[in-house]
């Protein structure tokens, strides 16, 4: 894209002053919303509450303990003091032994003991972010391309293409079969790519899905593995949510395809990114991990992962926490349920003023449907009616479009990023907020009935043109004419 330069920024390079970042996208533009107004019990109770952003700080309690218990795990305590020196000084970038070790047990458990992970192909990065630029590095030149099912978390289009050069091409997907990727829709991306002259190398996946909140199926799995090996492509499977499946589910991941049916694809095509940031809520310790199958992959991403290693106090810590099998068996059972329990929690109290979501049953997020209250199916309507929820409702939820959604109306909202008491306040408000502007009537017989027939809904004729009177304009709002 080509972006206006002011006279500093001519001087500088082209990756430097282009706009690759994708700050500038509604994704990003909530998040601003928020920090100019978040919200805050006491001191600002009618702030914005901050729903766009998926971190899991549902189980601190237990990492807390887990912390006080073992004060030698950190080398900044009398008990851990004595290991400083040796772990200040190390440097290798393959890592500490036991760091690798321990994160590959711990990728296991996560996927239910069912598959295993060779310490050896566990390559550090800055996150999954660094994890995953790595990977474009490995695998394509700029100007090539990788197919991504859409809706796609919004910082793929930084992380894989900004500095790499990488194009990311849609595989388009919809709610006509539940976002399911189809391989009618990759068969399409890939064509039209190839019509376009463009080079692809490889599927990106994200399983489960950021921000559908779902995860594949066996049988679409191995329907993308033999996809790719028929095209010689790779397939990057990002998991980084793999310990976020509620509780009754059981995540499939690609490393069990493998394990399952080897020879049902070359190996050398399959790359798992990994971190810390969901499974754990560790995103500030910026542990990510590239596992790939193929042997040079490793061993050129192990040398580019000099440019952003995890510290080696971090890995230190990380070892001993995923070494305690009982800390960890506890802290995956008890952060699915509760995450289960938060889930379920929202969509059931949403279900009751009639706003829909996607089934779903892994992440930090669902996906609300709200593609009856827009004015139009256009993404137009859908900014409108995000500018209502973030400056009248007071939610910062992400809207569809900036996951690149084919179908305007769907929004994603976190949920693990707030105490039970932030929960209460912001479904109170999208309660209200429906039931004030008769967006909803319940039909109710009897209170009793009401809860048997699942509680029976109806669509007021109400849409967005009703609540667009001056009070719900949000270009009254104070946010919005700071922005125009
Ligand atoms: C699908 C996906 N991949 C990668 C990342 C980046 O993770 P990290 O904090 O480990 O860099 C995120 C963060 O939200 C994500 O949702």
């Amino acid at each position: 894209m080509e972006v206006a330069l002011n006279n500093s920024q001519k001087f500088l390079s082209k990756i430097a002053t282009n706009d690759g970042h994708g700050e500038n996208s509604p994704y990003f533009d909530g998040w601003k919303a928020y920090d100019t107004n978040p919200y805050h019990p006491q001191n600002n109770p009618t702030g914005v509450i901050q729903m766009g952003l998926a971190e899991n700080q549902l189980c601190f309690d237990l990492i807390q303990e887990w912390i006080e218990k073992h004060p030698e795990a950190s080398i900044c305590t009398p008990e851990g003091g004595f290991d400083f020196r040796e772990i200040a000084i190390f440097q290798d970038y393959h890592g500490l032994p036991k760091f690798r070790m321990a994160i590959a047990n711990f990728m296991s458990r996560v996927r239910g003991s069912r598959v295993r992970f060779d310490p050896n192909r566990i390559v550090m990065s800055g996150g999954a972010t660094g994890a995953h630029e790595t990977v474009a590095f490995c695998l394509a030149n700029p100007g090539e391309a990788f197919l991504v099912p859409t809706p796609y978390y919004p910082g793929f289009d930084r992380d894989l293409r900004w500095r790499t050069g990488v194009e990311l091409l849609p595989v388009v997907c919809g709610s006509w079969n539940n976002f399911k990727v189809s391989l009618a829709a990759l068969e399409e991306a890939y064509e039209k790519a190839k019509e376009s002259n463009i080079k692809v190398k490889g599927l990106l996946i994200t399983n489960p899905s950021n921000p559908l909140g779902t995860f594949f199926d066996k049988e679409t799995l191995k329907t993308l593995v033999t996809f790719v090996n028929d095209k010689n492509i790779h397939l990057i499977c990002d998991e980084i949510y793999a310990g976020t499946v509620t509780k009754d589910n059981e995540f499939i991941s690609i490393a069990e395809i493998l394990e399952e049916s080897p020879t049902i694809c070359n190996h050398d095509l399959i790359h798992i990114v990994y971190s810390l940031s969901k499974d754990m809520g560790f995103p500030g310790f910026r542990v990510g991990i590239i596992y790939s199958y193929n042997d040079t992959v490793v061993s050129i991403a192990r040398k580019m992962s000099s440019f952003g290693l995890v510290s080696t106090q971090t890995q230190h810590m990380i070892a001993s926490m995923l070494s305690d099998d009982d800390f960890v068996e506890n802290f995956i059972n008890e952060s699915r349920n509760r995450l289960a329990n938060r889930h379920d929690l929202f969509t059931r109290e949403l279900a009751q003023v009639g706003i829909g979501s996607l089934k779903s049953n892994a992440g930090l997020f669902f996906w609300m449907d709200l593609r009856r209250f827009l004015k139009d199916a256009t993404f137009e309507s859908e900014m409108t009616f995000w500018r209502i929820i973030i400056n009248e409702i007071k939610l910062n939820v992400s809207p569809g479009s900036s996951f690149h959604c084919s179908e305007p109306g769907w929004f994603r909202v976190c949920f693990a990023n707030m105490d039970d008491e932030t929960v209460t306040i912001a479904v109170r408000r999208i309660k209200s907020f429906v039931l004030k502007n008769k967006l909803f009537e319940i039909k109710s017989k009897s209170k009793k009935q009401c809860w048997q027939n699942n509680l029976h809904l109806k669509l007021s004729s109400r849409r967005l043109e009703d609540i667009m009177s001056p009070q719900y304009s949000p270009l009254n709002s104070p946010l919005v004419r700071a922005q125009t």
